[in-house]
């Protein structure tokens, strides 16, 4: 029997640095693992500053230095999307505050944290620091902290039942 796919949702605050970096490495797990009909891969920001421009040309170069592609287009993540996403994930304690506000009068069945809770290897409560008005180092440890929590996010995924 063939289940549904679960969707993943990653979540910034302009969708053009961090929670694109996240779809792109977490889409290339995916792909790698053979998991693509499985689990389909998203991302959002909180907030509406940068709807419709692709990822910042800095997070475009990084990822691209490691084999990963960013293909997305920047969103605004919406009360709908608590209907349709398994996993709702937070780059930063501000942005799961605002995702925890917008469902205050809501429910949601899937998962709602910080993505780095779902990294064995990161401290609880851990964040990914904001690189947009950083230098390139900043672009480069997203990249290692997207790295580390999608391979755990994987993991959760497996563990929650969800793939078998
Ligand atoms: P992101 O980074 O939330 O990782 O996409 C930012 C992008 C833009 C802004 C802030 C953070 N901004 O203030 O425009």
């Amino acid at each position: 029997m063939s289940r549904r796919s679960v969707r993943v949702c990653f979540v910034c605050l302009g969708n053009i640095c961090r929670s694109p970096t996240a779809e792109g490495v977490m889409r290339k797990f995916v792909e790698d693992q053979g998991l693509s009909r499985r689990i389909q891969v998203d991302s959002a920001g909180t907030a509406a500053y940068h709807v419709g421009e692709r990822a910042d040309r800095r997070s475009r170069q990084a990822a691209r230095r490691r084999g990963v592609s960013l293909e997305s287009r920047a969103r605004q993540f919406g009360i709908e999307d608590f209907g349709i996403q398994d996993y709702v994930l937070a780059m930063d304690r501000k942005n799961l505050e605002t995702l925890e506000n917008l469902l205050i009068d809501g429910d949601f069945e899937g998962r709602l944290s910080l993505l780095l809770d779902l990294d064995p290897l990161a401290k609880r409560g851990s964040e990914v620091p904001d690189p947009y008005y950083g230098g390139d180092a900043g672009f480069e440890e997203v990249l290692d902290l997207c790295e580390s929590a999608c391979l755990g996010l994987i993991e959760q995924i497996r563990r929650d039942g969800l793939l078998e």
